[in-house]
Formats: structure tokens, C-alpha cells, sequence
């Protein structure tokens, strides 16, 4: 399975420097044709910026576009919302949900991130559902048992394998430099393997990143792990150099 390298953006920059960064990362993997036979590269920018970052990809098969989220509702009288199928018209092929900072920062529940990927399914966007523990649940031995109940109530049943994405992210590894171990990232991916194979049918085929914090320095390893099929980036994908290091690194 070629590995996803997805950078998400996150709530940060500007038109401009959405587009100087695009800009980067075209031009960096443009005759890298090693590391776009071993990887699939997205880009997920903030709402506002997906126009943008369309335009600039609009000749260009080699990054697929997606965003952090989506609403739980179809167009309607939602103040503020952004529905799936409006990610759809913006030419968006993937969509982040459950990424920590929602689940703890605006209370997304696992029920909502199940809405929220039946959404996108109806509109033929892939979903890269995100789990993981907290450093509390880790200290308590808890982090099967989260991210297994995090998995049953987040992914909506009769998912198919090709539509559906779990990016393992434990929550204090996220922005904090920290990087789970790669033993227990191979535990922790074995057990979603797992888990997957009574939710969806053909578990083997659904992609499993990992993210948090990672780097061109630590990507290797990680990459290099049984049943990591690939990376979710925050900090290191705003850096186009440090993005293509990611992907470089899986050639490893
Ligand atoms: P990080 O973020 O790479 O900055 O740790 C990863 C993520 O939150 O998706």
C-alpha cells in the first residue's frame, strides 16, 4: 500500500501564504517521481484557504486537497457551517474528523464525528477519522480501551475500506515535540488493525497513519512500522521541505 503523507494546516497563515506554500510543496515533489511512486501526498488548509490552494493544485494529480472538518448537517440553515458537499464543489477528496483539538477544544463527540463521516461519504469524500488517549489514559493503561470505543462509535457502520482513514494521534504527542515510541506505535496500530476487522470488511485495506509530532528526523522509523501506512502532520507540514523529508523518509 503506497503511504498518505497528509499535512494538515491547521488555523494558521494567510491567503498569500497558503498559496507561497502550495507553491513550495508542487515544486518540491514536481520530478520526485521515487517518492510519488512510495506516497500519496495531501494537503489540508484552513476553510478559507481551500480556494485558494485549488486554483494553485489545479494542474497538479500528484496532492490531493481535503480539510480539518465538516458539519454533521446537509446544506441548510446552519450559521456558520460548511457542509461535505461544499468541500466537494472545492474539489476536496479527503476530510479530517475527530482530530483531538475538536474532540476537547469545541466537544465533538465520537457520535458527531459519526455524523460528520456519514456526510462525507454521501458525498464521495474519503474520511480520516482520528483517535487516540490522553497522557492520563496512557499513565492508566487505558489507551486500547479509548481508542477502541473511540473506532465503534466514530466510524459509521457499513463504511467501506477505500473511504475510510484512521489517523492514530495520542493526544500528548501532538505539538509537544514528544513522539509515541515505534513499539508502541506498533502495538497501538496492530490493535486498530484489529478492532477495524469487526467494523469494516477488508480491515487490511483501510490506511492507518500516525501523528504527532512528527519530523523528517523520526519519520523513518515510524514509517517503517508494521501497519503505518502513513503520516497526519501538523507542525512539520507548514515547512515544504520538512513535509517532502516525510515523504522522502518512507523510501527508507
Ligand atoms: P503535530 O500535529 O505534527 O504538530 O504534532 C499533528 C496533528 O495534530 O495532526
Amino acid at each position: 500500500m503506497k503511504k498518505l503523507i497528509a499535512g494538515n494546516w491547521k488555523m494558521n497563515g494567510t491567503i498569500d501564504g497558503a498559496r507561497a506554500l502550495i507553491a513550495d510543496i508542487i515544486n518540491g515533489l514536481h520530478d520526485r517521481d521515487e517518492i510519488l511512486a512510495a506516497c500519496d501526498f495531501l494537503v489540508c488548509p484552513p476553510y478559507v484557504h481551500l480556494n485558494a490552494v485549488k486554483h494553485s493544485l489545479h494542474t497538479v494529480d500528484y496532492i490531493a486537497l481535503g480539510a480539518q472538518s465538516c458539519s454533521r448537517w446537509e446544506n441548510g440553515a446552519h450559521t456558520g457551517g460548511v457542509s461535505a458537499e461544499m468541500l466537494k464543489d472545492l474539489d476536496c477528496t479527503y476530510v479530517i474528523l475527530g482530530h483531538s483539538e475538536r474532540r476537547q477544544g469545541v466537544g465533538e463527540t465520537s457520535a458527531i464525528v459519526q455524523e460528520k463521516a456519514l456526510r462525507a461519504f454521501e458525498q464521495g469524500l474519503k474520511a480520516i477519522i482520528c483517535v487516540g488517549e490522553s497522557e492520563e489514559e496512557r499513565e492508566r493503561g487505558k489507551e486500547e480501551h479509548v481508542v477502541g470505543y473511540q473506532l465503534a462509535s466514530s466510524i459509521p457502520p457499513g463504511a467501506k475500506a477505500e473511504d475510510l482513514i484512521i489517523a492514530y494521534e495520542p493526544v500528548w504527542a501532538i505539538g509537544t515535540g514528544k513522539t509515541a515510541s515505534a513499539e508502541d506505535v506498533k502495538t497501538m496500530h496492530a490493535f486498530i488493525r484489529e478492532s477495524l476487522s469487526k467494523i469494516v470488511e477488508n480491515p487490511q485495506e483501510v490506511r492507518i497513519l500516525y501523528g504527532g509530532s512528527m519530523k523528517p528526523e523520526n519519520a523513518a522509523e515510524l514509517l517503517a512500522t508494521p501497519n503505518v501506512d502513513g503520516g497526519l502532520i501538523g507542525g512539520a507540514s507548514l515547512n515544504a521541505e520538512d513535509f517532502i523529508g516525510i515523504g522522502q523518509a518512507a523510501l527508507a
